[in-house]
């Protein structure tokens, strides 16, 4: 796990952004405070980039979203909301734990009806769904070394536009510095370098600031 640093002015312009623009509602601030309380780390996206992920399922049409890394369901709720009330999300998740608490935070949400966790590491339940219905967007977002293997996962399990949406992807900068975080950096680097030159996709980054530091995320469609 990376250390967040983050600048007080960004901290603070995030918590303007999210009073008056982004509006959360009081469960998806009770889902951070769940996850605080058992013990799990704060690694969820902020409040902004939750809606935001909220938006792009919508704009996108989506009917099934593909999550992989759960937590505790904050970015799962966002999404689940954005999804008409018969669509649905697959979440994968690798410790019980965290899928147990997320399942809880979800049904008091009143989306639990559209969500399906699967306990287990992520390459192993990502194989049991191909022959279903594609996926229409997927969220990256758990361990970092398997980034470009969930990528190719992403594109076998979706279709020609489906968005794909990589969190993580700036690890405060050390992309540029090999040998900084000889695990994770080096996973986002090559999901990168697949982002950027594998036919099947057509993609970008973005860089943020905020409470969870210098990071950034990458949205990809499917061609
Ligand atoms: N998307 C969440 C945050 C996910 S944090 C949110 O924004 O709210 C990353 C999660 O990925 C953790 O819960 C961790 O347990 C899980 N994870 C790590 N390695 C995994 C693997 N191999 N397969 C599935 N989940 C994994
Ligand atoms: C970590 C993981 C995340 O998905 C994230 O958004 C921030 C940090 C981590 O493992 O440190
Ligand atoms: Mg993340």
């Amino acid at each position: 796990m990376i250390e967040h640093v983050a600048e007080p002015g960004w901290v603070d312009v995030e918590r303007y952004l999210t009073d008056v623009v982004v509006h959360p509602e009081p469960a998806h601030q009770r889902a951070v405070t769940s996850a605080l309380e058992a013990g799990m780390p704060a690694i969820e996206v902020a409040p902004n980039a939750g809606k935001l992920l909220r938006m792009l399922v919508q704009m996108s049409g989506a009917r099934r979203v593909l999550e992989i890394g759960t937590l505790a369901g904050f970015s799962s709720m966002w999404m689940a909301q954005g999804l008409p009330d018969d669509g649905r999300i697959v979440t994968c998740e690798y410790l019980r734990k965290h899928a147990d608490v997320a399942r809880a935070n979800l049904d008091a949400a009143g989306v639990g009806h559209k969500v399906d966790i699967r306990v287990g590491a992520a390459l192993d339940t990502l194989p049991t769904l191909a022959g279903q219905e594609a996926f229409d967007f997927v969220f990256i977002d758990a361990d970092k070394e398997n980034d470009a293997n969930y990528l190719d996962w992403a594109v076998r399990l979706g279709r020609p536009g489906t968005v794909i949406v990589m969190d993580n992807v700036i690890w405060d900068g050390a992309i540029l510095e090999p040998g900084r975080d000889e695990t994770n950096a080096p996973g986002i680097v090559k999901a990168l370098e697949m982002m950027g030159q594998d036919p099947r996709l057509d993609a970008t980054a973005i860089q943020t600031v905020g409470s969870k530091g210098w990071d950034g995320f990458a949205i990809a469609r499917v061609r």
